[in-house]
């Protein structure tokens, strides 16, 4: 009889001893003491056994014993629980900053392009858009160069087989036409774009290229505005101190020139842009010739004004320091991606 009850004693002796540490310790601990043949239920059924007179003392024991291994039990399983869920934020932080994604950089010749609108943005002028598959008539006739016109050799071009009289537009010039035949003056755009020449392609040309080209037409424009126009963007982009206009011809500019800006031989770079002069040459430039703005509708008794067109490769080579025009065409972004800091 004794024994029942050294057995309770016992197992409660048992019970404050241990501390289940793990779930499966946890889940032993719950058999062992709490399960449908575990020890609390077979102590339970030993009641009948106890002498009458005991039966109360006895039950008292077991209950105690019973919400002992229950309390230990939630005790013990509330920890486990915090245990995990500590792990888990440790192998997962929901704070943590998400992973960095790589958004690219701007190419280098987008960058010079910008600089340059900014700049003339400065000086009211906007920007207009044409198109790069262009009919002859904008790309070449309505600027003073008919079919049989010398100047179309020195723009050769690709043409489009199924489409007669479309071609890859040679110069950013057939937005003039766009725009002139399009808007009344006074007009005051510049036009970024690619372009494109039937050319072999090596370290100083390519087939395609970019240019921006600029337009200023009003009652009373002269070469003088154009030359202050233009001196004040080669101070702005160039920092450069002067530039030097050259006597040249085009087709859709009389007079015409060609502007160098001002470099100098101080640093080996630009000794070597300037093949030794110090002079960068960059744009062609010239009052609209008053054929062009007849082409275009536009009374050149009453209306005149200045036209310019530059490259942006050489701008961007001197910007960037980029010693070979291919660089800017193969889009290798271990070159590309230098210029991520760069807007
Ligand atoms: N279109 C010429 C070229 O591609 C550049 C040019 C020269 C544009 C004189 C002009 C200009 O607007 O007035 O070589």
């Amino acid at each position: 009889m004794s024994d029942i009850f050294t057995q309770v004693q016992s197992a409660q002796t048992a019970l404050d001893a241990e501390t289940p540490a793990t779930a499966e310790a946890l889940e032993q601990f719950r058999i062992r003491y709490l399960g449908s043949k575990g020890l609390i239920k077979s102590l339970m059924e030993e009641m009948r056994t106890v002498p009458n007179e005991r039966k109360r003392e006895f039950g008292q024991l077991v209950n105690a014993l019973k919400q002992g291994a229950e309390t230990k039990f939630q005790e013990a399983k509330t920890v486990l629980e915090a245990q995990a869920e500590q792990a888990s934020a440790q192998a997962f932080d929901l704070t943590a900053p998400g992973e960095p994604l790589p958004i690219g950089a701007r190419h280098p010749i987008a960058i010079t392009m910008n600089r340059i609108i900014e700049i003339f943005g400065r000086i009211g002028f906007a920007v207009a858009d044409g198109p790069e598959i262009e009919h002859d008539w904008y790309n070449f006739t309505a600027m003073n160069t008919p079919e049989d016109h010398p100047a179309r050799d020195m723009q050769d071009t690709f043409y489009v087989v199924d489409a007669p009289g479309m071609l890859l537009r040679t110069h950013t010039s057939n937005v003039q036409a766009r725009v002139m035949t399009t808007r009344k003056p006074p007009i005051r755009i510049i036009a970024p774009g690619r372009v494109y020449r039937n050319e072999t392609i090596s370290a100083r040309s390519h087939a395609q290229f970019h240019q921006v080209e600029g337009l200023y037409i009003d009652e009373g424009v002269s070469f003088a505005d154009m030359k202050q126009t233009l001196l004040y963007f080669a101070q702005e982009m160039f920092g450069a101190p002067k530039i030097r206009l050259r006597p040249s011809f085009f087709p859709f500019t009389e007079p015409s020139a060609e502007m160098d800006v001002w470099l100098g031989t101080d640093t080996e770079e630009n000794y070597r842009l300037t093949k030794g002069t110090g002079w960068l040459e960059i744009l062609g430039c010239g009052m609209v010739d008053p054929q062009v703005l007849e082409n275009c509708g536009i009374d050149s008794r009453q209306y005149s004004g200045f036209a310019f067109g530059m490259g942006i490769e050489r701008q961007a080579l001197r910007l960037f320091n980029i010693p070979d025009i291919r660089l800017l065409f193969e889009n290798d972004v271990r070159m590309l991606r230098q210029f991520a800091a760069a807007v």
